[in-house]
């Protein structure tokens, strides 16, 4: 799995500590409003897990599933596979992602989770490709901000493998052309 890394861009030690910074900015915008944490599957599963330790206040935790990828490329048709359990509505929510790339995953997600009435709707993302962006979608709460390449790693996956890799690659070219 190692010899598909052309080289580690963010380390699980910089992830770990960004998780602690970002688990203290939440808690002073979101203790006493009980608000529902929304991992969305898979990506997000191993920055979700690091964050929640730092968040020693009331929340739920709920999870949704959507798929807009197919090997390297986002094919912009966004469908949910897994919906949120919880109801939304007069809820604040906070999305978390492992990646925002064009932005229309979140966009659709966020859309749904307005029109059933939540009163906020914020996303936490790991990492940031700002260049990719087609869509208006801004998280409010960043990882790492990082240049329009592939990566793996930490939850994201390429064709469902090296979600288990301890940190965030790039992924050699050779291993998808
Ligand atoms: P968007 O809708 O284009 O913003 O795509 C977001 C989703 O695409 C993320 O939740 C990831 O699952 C996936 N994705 C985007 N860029 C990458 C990448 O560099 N590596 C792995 N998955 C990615
Ligand atoms: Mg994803």
């Amino acid at each position: 799995m190692e010899h598909d890394i052309e080289k580690i861009l963010i380390t699980r030690e910089q992830i770990e500590n960004k998780a602690r910074e970002l688990g203290e900015m939440l808690k002073k915008d979101y203790e006493g409003k009980n608000p529902i944490l929304l991992g969305i599957l898979k990506g997000s599963v191993m920055f979700m897990a690091d964050l929640m330790k730092h968040l020693d206040f009331s929340l739920e935790v709920d999870f949704m599933d959507v798929s807009s990828y197919y090997g390297t490329e986002s094919t912009g048709i966004v469908k949910v596979k897994k919906d949120i359990d919880q109801d939304p509505k007069d809820r604040h929510i906070i999305i978390v992602e492992d990646i925002i790339d064009t932005g229309q995953t979140l966009y659709k997600i966020q859309n749904v989770l307005k029109e059933r009435g939540a009163i906020s709707v914020e996303i936490i993302t790991l990492l940031d490709k700002p260049e990719a962006r087609i869509t208006n979608m801004k998280a409010k709460y960043v990882g790492f901000e990082i240049p329009k390449l592939f990566v793996v790693g930490y939850g994201l996956d390429y064709n469902e493998k090296y979600r288990n890799l301890p940190y965030v690659g790039i992924l050699k070219e050779c291993v998808y052309k």
